[in-house]
Order: C-alpha cells, then sequence, then structure tokens
C-alpha cells in the first residue's frame, strides 16, 4: 500500500514549499503538487503541518552497564520513546569496557537491539584499549558497516583510555577511513579533583561539577584536536558543554583541524544549578561533562545557529531516582546520565526555533541532516528527496504541552525537564514509509527497526 502526505509544507536544509509526498514500499517515490493518488494507497492531510525528515539522535546510550548498575532502557523502550518525539534513528554508543572483549562487546550490543527496536539504528564502536587484537577487531567491525568509532579520555580504569591508545586509534581510524567520536574530559584531574573533594567531606551532587570544570574539558577537548592535527584523522567531540571548551575546537578548527562538534541538549537548556538542588533531585541532573554556569548557554546557541556547533544529540542514558541515590553518600558514585530521547526535538523546536534563537533550516540540520552526512547515512536519512528512506515527521507547530514524568513514554520514573513547555509535536511519523506514530501515541510494529550498515568515507 502505498501513502500520500498530502498538502504539508516540507522542510529540509535548503528548502521549505508547501506539497504533496508519495511514498511506495519503503522510499519517497515522488514530490509535487497535486500528486494523484493510485489505488491502495493512505492520504494523510498534513494542512498546517511542517514535514520534516526523520529526527537522527546521533548519541544515545540504550544497553550500558556503568557505574555499578545499567542504565534503565531495553530498544524497545528507548526506540517507542524516541518515535514518539520524532526521532526515526538513533546512534548507540556500543561501550564495552577495559576488561572486556570488543568484539563480544560489539556482538553483545548488537544482539540487544536484533528484532528489538522500532526505528532505525546504527552503532559507534567504543575503543576502550588498545592491544594485540584491536586492529584486526576493528576492521570486522568497520567491515560489518559500523564506520565510527568512540573513545573516552575520562573514566580512568573502565572506559578510558590513555594518550598512547588514542593515538593508535586515531592513526588506525585514519588508516580505514572513520571518524573518530570522542568524551573530551581529562582523567587524571577529574580523579585527583574528586579525591581533594571527596577527602574535603565534599560529598553531595553539587560537587560534581567542581570536580569536573570547563578547564578540565577545554584540555581534553584541545588535546583531542592535537592528536587529530597530527594523525590526520577527522573527530567528533561529543556533548561539548562549554564556552572554553568550544573555543579550544574552534582554535582548532580554524588551523584546519577536521573536527566537528556536538553538542546535547541539556546544556541548552538547564544549568549547574540544577545539580546543587539538595538529594535526589540534584542527582537527576548529574552527567559528564556536568551541567554548568547558565552563561555558557548564549555562547553554544551562537555557535549552532551559525553551525559551528554541528549537532544536537541528547546523550541518552536513563537512570531512576533509585539509581541516582547510589550516589547519596559520594558525588562520585551517582550514575551519570540523563534522559531526553524523547524531548530532544519538540525542546529545540520550542526554545530554538521558536524562541528565535535558531533557524528552522539549521534546526533540521543539527537534529537530522548534518548527523547523517557525518556519520555516513545521507542521502537514505536526514532527507526528504526522492529515493530517500520515507523516515518523515509530519509536525503539528499549533501543539501546545508540557514535558512530565508522568506522561513521557521513556523508561524512568523522573524527567529532567519537567515542566517545561513545549510548542509543537510530532503528530505523525513514519519510519520506512511505515507509520509509526499516530496523533502522538505510537501504533507502530516493535522490532521493525534496522541496523544501519555504513561505509568509511574519511581517507
Ligand atoms: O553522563 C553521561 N554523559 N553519561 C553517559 C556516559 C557518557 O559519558 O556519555
Ligand atoms: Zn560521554
Ligand atoms: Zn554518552
Amino acid at each position: 500500500m502505498g501513502l500520500l502526505i498530502r498538502n504539508g509544507e516540507i522542510v529540509t536544509v535548503g528548502s521549505r514549499f508547501s506539497a504533496d509526498i508519495y511514498v511506495q514500499s519503503e522510499t519517497i517515490s515522488a514530490i509535487g503538487v497535486n500528486l494523484d493518488t493510485p489505488a491502495d494507497t493512505e492520504i494523510i492531510d498534513a494542512s498546517g503541518k511542517l514535514v520534516f525528515p526523520g529526527f537522527i539522535d546521533p548519541h544515545v546510550h540504550v544497553y550500558l552497564p556503568f557505574m555499578a548498575t545499567f542504565a534503565k532502557d531495553t530498544h524497545e523502550t528507548a526506540s517507542v520513546a524516541a518515535l514518539i518525539g520524532g526521532t526515526t534513528t538513533y546512534i548507540e554508543m556500543c561501550c564495552p569496557n577495559r576488561n572486556d572483549d570488543a568484539l563480544e562487546g560489539y556482538q553483545l550490543w548488537k544482539s540487544k537491539a536484533d528484532g528489538k527496536s522500532a526505528c532505525d539504528y546504527a552503532f559507534h564502536m567504543s575503543v576502550t584499549k588498545f592491544v594485540e587484537e584491536t586492529e584486526s577487531q576493528l576492521r570486522q567491525i568497520v567491515a560489518d558497516g559500523t564506520a565510527s568509532f568512540k573513545i573516552f579520555l575520562s573514566y580512568k580504569n573502565f572506559f578510558g583510555i590513555d594518550d598512547a591508545e588514542m593515538y593508535q586509534t586515531l592513526e588506525l581510524a585514519k588508516r580505514l577511513g572513520v571518524i573518530v567520536t570522542a568524551h573530551c574530559e581529562n582523567a587524571e584531574l577529574v580523579a585527583r579533583l574528586q579525591q581533594k573533594l571527596l577527602a574535603e567531606g565534599r560529598t553531595g551532587p553539587e560537587w560534581h561539577e567542581p570536580s569536573r570544570p570547563e578547564s578540565v574539558e577545554a584540555e581534553g577537548t584541545g588535546r583531542f584536536a592535537t592528536f587529530l592535527e597530527n594523525t590526520g584523522a577527522t573527530g567528533y567531540v561529543v556533548h561539548l558543554s562549554c564556552e572554553r571548551a568550544l573555543h579550544a575546537a574552534l582554535n582548532a578548527k580554524s588551523r584546519g583541524v577536521k573536527i566537528h562538534v556536538e553538542s546535547v541538549l541539556p546544556h541548552f537548556l538547564l544549568d549547574k544549578t540544577h545539580a546543587e538542588r539538595p538529594g535526589v533531585e540534584g542527582m537527576k541532573h548529574v552527567m559528564s561533562p556536568p551541567l554548568r554556569a547558565k552563561s555558557n548557554q548564549t555562547a553554544l546557541w551562537n555557535a549552532l545557529e551559525l553551525g559551528s556547533i554541528d549537532t544536537v544529540g541528547t546523550d541518552h542514558c536513563p537512570f531512576d531516582m533509585e539509581q541516582k541515590l547510589l550516589g547519596k553518600d559520594s558525588f562520585v558514585n551517582i550514575p551519570n546520565g540523563i534522559p531526553g530521547i524523547e524531548d530532544r526535538v519538540n525542546l529545540l523546536y520550542t526554545h530554538g526555533v521558536k524562541r528565535g534563537r535558531l533557524d528552522m533550516h539549521r534546526f533540521v540540520d543539527a537534529a537530522s541532516t548534518r548527523a547523517a552526512k557525518l556519520f555516513g547515512l545521507f542521502p537514505r536519512k536526514g532527507q526528504i528527496a526522492v529515493g530517500s528512506d520515507a523516515d518523515l515527521v509530519i509536525y503539528d507547530p499549533d501543539y501546545r504541552g508540557v514535558i512530565s514524568a508522568k506522561s513521557h513514554q521513556v523508561n524512568n520514573d523522573y524527567n529532567g525537564f519537567e515542566g517545561m513547555e513545549i510548542e509543537g509535536r510530532p503528530s505523525l511519523v513514519t519510519v520506512r514509509g511505515k507509520v509509526q506514530v499516530r496523533d502522538g501515541k505510537f501504533v507502530g510494529e516493535r522490532g521493525r527497526g534496522k541496523m544501519l550498515k555504513r561505509e568509511p568515507s574519511y581517507f
């Protein structure tokens, strides 16, 4: 059966116009005014609605053993929440730790998603050590269609790698044509500052940010950039949180370093005072890099508008309140992370586009198209064009609502954006031509999502 999306206002990075979209099977087969309606076609009236390409979250955690516990989601729950929020593809961090075998980890992460996700997905493969078998294992993983790596410069002795391993990873990535994403904080400084603060009796969540100050992130970002410069590899800084780190990345870019920048939703909308709230309220907002002084947000919004921040992800990583309380006696034991997969698009649209901080086309770029281009998914994803996958978000700009854990779908007992208003939401969402969300509710097929295979392109 075909699908005709009639009279919507199509918005892509480069254009905005009213037209119909015809979907045959899984792809867009025609775009035009007053398209014919073949027999056996479902007609969707998109009058008064915006039609966006399916949104892409380039940074999520679904299966994640971390900080003595596991993130709350499964692919069943995360993908439904993603789709309700307009995200039709996510890229999950595959994160075996230093003691795990990388290839076994990769198979495990794949098995958790296989046949479970309702939306399409891909992986960034974390390199959490560099040993004899690493090169051959990473070659197999890239050949399997996972053409991006992840490194952590923090989380010492768990995910974190040292400079020698970073060099080896980047040098291999350059040879393989793979982009390397990086969590940039100085692991040694974080460990030392944590010890110092705890020794002084500073144990509450408000001390998380001082244990990983802006300088520590700026150093990590600058060091990653210097290693990119000297290996020729292409890099992508994940969840950049502050102006100092932004300067480090943009300075490197201005001298020709191939570096891209992602910031994640919490850093645009929340600030360190959220983590300074007493008890579990503060713990809910503990993530790394930490929420920063609000003064950083202007720089982030401006860089986003200009495109110097390439993408907005979520770093979706839900831990419930009981898990957060693992850190009640010491902030270093609070599981780091916050959910966001369901709310990213609506909050970015509301607080970016509607508030005049973000051009609508740049919004589409930052939340969809740029990630598709950087991570080898374009033009299959991130675009509304004949031949592209029919991943479409019919967006209702007249919807008004409030974010709340009482109504969200994400598998968590709190929402870090509780009480924030949204002015717009997806009313209908398709994934490869199938309606997965209607009237804001999941109506689709669970387990239909496919792993997206990607080719290396950074030679
Ligand atoms: O606090 C965070 N960001 N948790 C998830 C792990 C990571 O660093 O991405
Ligand atoms: Zn991280
Ligand atoms: Zn992450």
